[in-house]
């Protein structure tokens, strides 16, 4: 059978934006070509996310708008792929007949195989086995593109940290390490494809390497050996337990040059309690110290965190406390969710669940004061000289170029010359944005080569 064309649409973390790009590599692998337009493609793929009821349902809606694309054209071939495909398994093939394959996520790497099968023989397929192997996992580099500058590579596959309220354990399996070797093989392979900065990720970075046992070398060795790749220059990781991350990784943030100074670390709650029902393994104070310590040793680094309100039991003083931390802290950004009741995990058996109409205020509340505090942020930076990775060439009327600083703060510049993209550049910030800052290219520093 002759390819075709696939479109991919892809919901939730970075993890599924990396497996949605090795997805799309495995589909060119079989000369299938990307299409922007769904309407005529020969191969959707669905991406899907579980971690809360809202994500979990865009699946739904998403095949919806498929309906009629398979009425014109009864060859077209639908994959459920990620969280909500390895959560629902078959169950998924009766829920919607619209779904040829339920492509779990340890076994993307059978995504082209299973595509040229349903394409002949129009059966439907599960595949949704874990998988003991971290080798079969169907991690594997992507050819960067064109101009492409900043690349995702995954260190380890899962979870084993069971968090109260969370999907991920059974979403993605237990918490499985790449082994060193292959890791750096594909960080050398990324920089000689033109990669400048590498985001490891990993649900939970920090412990890297303890599954592999006296095997394995832990993150700090890592980052170490990554450190020493020339032509990479910068490193970031994501994400941080706060129980995983401790001095050791502090002081090599500190003394490395490539790790980049920002550290997503979720805290959840400011509440004591409501950290120990969502077995959290830490307190606030462990939290706070280890923020402490942080700042100690550098004091520049931007610290983001993931909010949850709403937890069952959560009274109005552990709100309180959520709130207080957020205004003692003053993270550079946070994400922040209504807690979201999902299957399986322990929580959801957990008494007083709190109202919808509350948990709605206070995200409310939540987002008020840290909108506030990321804008005090961003308004403190103009005027200020700030060292960007170029990451877009400028583009449109006003000639604006994109990149980011090494604290992950997204800059949008004007700039007169063009082909910066992959430098790293000084830029005058003008203007202090909610969710970014503008700039001025200082085109002296690419004049003294200071670039
Ligand atoms: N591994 C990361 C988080 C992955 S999920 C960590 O441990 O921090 C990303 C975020 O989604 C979590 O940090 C949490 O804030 C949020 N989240 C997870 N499950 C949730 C649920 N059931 N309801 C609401 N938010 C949730
Ligand atoms: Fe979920 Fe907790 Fe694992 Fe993060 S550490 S993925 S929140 S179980
Ligand atoms: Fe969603 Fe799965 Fe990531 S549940 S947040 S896509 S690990």
């Amino acid at each position: 059978m002759t390819p075709g064309t696939y479109y991919i649409e892809t919901y939730g973390c970075q993890m599924n934006v990396h497996d949605s790009e090795i997805m799309s590599a495995l589909m060119e692998s079989i000369d299938f070509s990307l299409t922007t337009d769904e309407k005529t493609a020969d191969v959707v793929i669905i991406n899907t996310c579980a971690i809360r009821g809202k994500s979990q349902h865009k699946v739904y809606s998403a095949l919806g708008r498929f309906r009629q694309t398979r009425k014109n054209n009864p060859n077209l071939v639908i994959v459920v792929a990620g969280c909500v495909a390895q959560q629902e398994r078959e169950a998924l093939l009766k829920k919607s007949e619209l779904v040829d394959l339920v492509l779990g996520t340890h076994q993307i790497a059978e995504l082209p195989v299973m595509v040229e099968k349903i394409r002949r023989e129009r059966v439907r397929i599960t595949k949704t086995d874990f998988s003991r192997d971290v080798q079969s996992l169907g991690i594997k580099g992507v050819h960067p593109k064109k101009n492409q500058v900043c690349s995702f590579l995954t260190i380890m596959q899962g979870c084993s940290n069971f968090c109260s309220y969370c999907v991920v354990p059974f979403t993605r399996g237990p918490e499985q390490s790449r082994p060193l070797d292959e890791i750096l093989e594909e960080a050398h392979w990324l920089v000689s494809n033109g990669i400048k900065e590498i985001t490891l990720l990993g649900q939970n970075v920090n412990a890297y390497g303890l599954d592999l046992g006296s095997r394995g070398a832990g993150f700090c060795t890592l980052l170490e050996s990554l450190n020493n790749i020339i032509g990479l220059q910068r490193i970031r990781f994501t994400t941080s337990h706060p129980k995983d991350f401790d001095e050791n990784v502090i002081d090599a943030m500190a003394s490395m040059d490539k790790v980049c100074e920002h550290i997503h670390l979720p805290i959840q709650s400011g509440s004591d309690s409501i950290l120990e029902s969502m077995r959290r393994k830490y307190t606030k104070s462990e939290y706070f110290s280890k923020i402490e310590a942080l700042r100690d040793k550098l004091p520049g680094a931007a610290i983001t965190t993931d909010i949850i309100v709403g937890f069952p039991g959560e009274t109005e003083q552990d709100f309180r406390d959520t709130i207080s931390t957020l205004d003692q802290i003053k993270y550079d950004q946070i994400f922040s969710f209504k807690y979201s009741v999902r299957p399986r995990t322990a929580a959801e058996t957990f008494p007083d669940h709190v109202s919808e109409d509350i948990k709605k205020d206070r995200l409310a509340q939540v987002h008020e004061l840290q909108d506030k505090i990321t804008s005090e942020y961003h308004k403190s930076m103009e005027a200020s000289t700030v060292e960007v990775l170029v990451e877009k060439d400028p583009s449109g009327p006003s000639g604006q170029a994109s990149g980011r600083t090494r604290t992950n703060k997204i800059v949008n510049f004007e700039s007169p010359i063009t082909d910066l993209v992959g430098l790293t550049v000084k830029v005058r910030i003008l203007e202090g944005l909610k969710h970014s800052l503008r700039g001025k290219l200082l085109q002296e520093s690419l004049n003294k080569k200071s670039i």
